[in-house]
């Protein structure tokens, strides 16, 4: 399946479904013969990013290294999912003005059901100060703009954030219609 290449830039806080989301459409595009691949935070703090903490520093560096592969990606024809925090606007802005196609996805959740959820339990030692630099909690988010999709993880199913998402990409001709 003939595709342009593009980079889905997923954004939010730990927690609000931002891995989810685009494990979701990685399997989506995969089965509709699209050529992809997915840059998880997670996992690539395990490899690529190995050693970096969460200073501003560090977090620009992993965003930045995620942003240069996901470009080398996504100039070769490959649809490219980042699903990293990503906490500062400025970097993920400067990756925007450097990339051919950017489309930024806001996974946003209110910060009281992420602490209620807290599917990870990081939340409940944050606010006890005991993991330092915690996004929402000790540590700056900034929300994007003008993100090209908002979806809203409280109140909307996976399966609907997945149908926006997509709806957005055949509306800008990045995909092709089911
Ligand atoms: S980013 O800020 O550099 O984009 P990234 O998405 O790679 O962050 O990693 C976030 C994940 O690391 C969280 O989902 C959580 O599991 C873990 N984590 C550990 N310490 C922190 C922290 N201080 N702030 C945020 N996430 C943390």
């Amino acid at each position: 399946m003939h595709h342009k290449g593009f980079i889905l830039w997923f954004t939010g806080l730990s927690g609000a479904g931002k891995s989810t989301l685009a494990e979701q459409l990685l399997a989506q595009f995969k089965s509709s013969g699209y050529r992809v691949e997915l840059l998880d935070g997670d996992e690539i703090r395990t490899n690529l990013s190995k050693g970096l903490g969460f200073s501003k520093e560090d977090r620009d560096t992993n965003i930045r290294r995620i942003g240069f592969v996901a470009r080398l990606l996504a100039r070769n024809g490959v649809i490219a999912i980042t699903a990293a925090i990503s906490p500062y606007r400025q970097i993920r802005d400067e990756i925007r003005a450097l990339s051919d196609h950017f489309v930024e996805v806001y996974v946003e959740c209110p910060l009281d059901t992420l602490i209620e959820r807290d599917t990870k339990g990081l939340y409940q030692k944050a606010i006890a100060g005991q993991i330092e630099h915690f996004t929402g909690i000790s540590d700056p988010y900034e929300p994007p703009l003008n993100p090209e999709v908002t979806v809203h993880t409280d109140c909307e199913s996976v399966s609907d954030s997945v149908a926006r998402i997509e709806q957005y990409l055949m509306d800008h001709d990045l995909i092709g219609d089911p």
